[in-house]
């Protein structure tokens, strides 16, 4: 059984490095996409940039990139969709700090998007980025005609409702006045974040050809790690500092929101992360290949301090 104490300096090394090529490639092509604050409207171009270049991990497309990696697909191909999945995803951010819903004023370090250009200019450049991601893959001519539609699918399944992100969103707001069972948290968590984390990884495989069996373990491990990555990020809220996150901190407590450390404790949380990650990484038992990236990927998740 791989245990994260195995997440060797090389790999982590060989990680870090992967994630930072992921980033310059990623950057460089949604500056390229996204329209110039020079172009009217102005306000929702500076809002959108405001947001997309502030920072983040990256990790959506990161994750689709290591998935077409491990089928062989040539980076090219990938460009765009990574590109498409990191805008749908900080839509969600800047929609998630909005006043009516987690209401915070810090994320990627800075401002969100609101505090810095009101809640009308902010609406408008989450559905903006979100229209512009299905634009982006619709029009990305590496990809064939029915890949297209694939990805788009994919994608669309991933930040929507009913068994999407907004879906999780939606309850997870809902449940911030109700009592939540484990059921529930672990299905609020599996959609507002784990959903499109899978839209990413399953994005990377269609395009790489992957088979269906191939598919179905790559779906199993996403899912895996998509709640992992919640649960972190729940730890996160509880354990870190605004520094290390680059967003305030003990913000769900206060708002008494369903999260692993409020419903089981901070130790209990951990322990069902530290078996989620094991479950994540027997996933890919049945792939007939190497994937250590995509091990290495996991490792990251559950020790992430950021
Ligand atoms: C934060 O996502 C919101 C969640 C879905 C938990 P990230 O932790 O990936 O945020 P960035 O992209 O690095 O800012
Ligand atoms: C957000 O979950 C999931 C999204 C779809 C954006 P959180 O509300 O916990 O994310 P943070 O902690 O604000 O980044
Ligand atoms: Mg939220
Ligand atoms: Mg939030
Ligand atoms: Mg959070």
């Amino acid at each position: 059984m791989t245990s994260p104490s195995e997440l060797s300096a090389e790999a982590l090394t060989d990680l870090q490095e992967f994630l930072a090529q992921c980033r310059v490639q990623v950057d460089a092509e949604l500056d390229r996409l996204v329209p110039a604050e020079s172009i009217s409207p102005t306000t929702v171009h500076a809002a959108m940039r405001w947001s997309l270049f502030a920072g983040g991990k990256r990790f959506r497309p990161a994750l689709l990139f290591a998935v077409g990696n491990t089928f062989a697909a040539p980076t090219d191909y990938l460009l765009k969709s990574a590109c498409a999945l990191e805008m749908i995803h900080t839509y969600s951010l800047i929609h998630d700090d909005l006043p009516s819903m987690d209401d915070d004023d810090l994320r990627r370090g800075r401002s969100t998007c609101h505090v810095r250009f009101g809640e009308a200019t902010a609406t408008l450049a989450g559905d903006a980025l979100q229209t512009l991601a299905f634009q982006t893959v619709a029009e990305d001519d590496h990809l064939s005609a029915a890949t297209r539609v694939q990805v788009l699918s994919e994608i669309a399944r991933g930040a929507g409702t009913p068994h999407g992100m907004v879906a999780g969103q939606a309850r997870d707001l809902e449940a911030e006045s109700q009592n939540v069972t484990g059921n529930d948290l672990e299905w609020i968590h599996k959609l507002k974040t784990g959903a499109l984390i899978v839209a990413a990884a399953r994005c990377g495989a269609i395009i790489a050809n992957a088979d269906e069996a191939e598919l179905a373990a790559i779906s199993d491990y996403a899912a895996r790690l998509g709640l992992l990555f919640q649960i972190t990020d729940d730890l996160l809220d509880v354990t870190a500092t605004a520094q290390d996150l680059g967003k305030t901190p003990g913000k769900d407590a206060r708002a008494n929101k369903a999260t692993y450390p409020a419903l089981y404790g901070i130790e209990s949380a951990r322990q069902q992360a530290a078996q989620i990650h094991e479950h994540t990484i027997a996933a890919l038992k049945p792939l007939n290949r190497r994937a250590d990236l995509l091990t290495t990927i996991a490792d990251y998740i559950l020790q992430r301090n950021a």
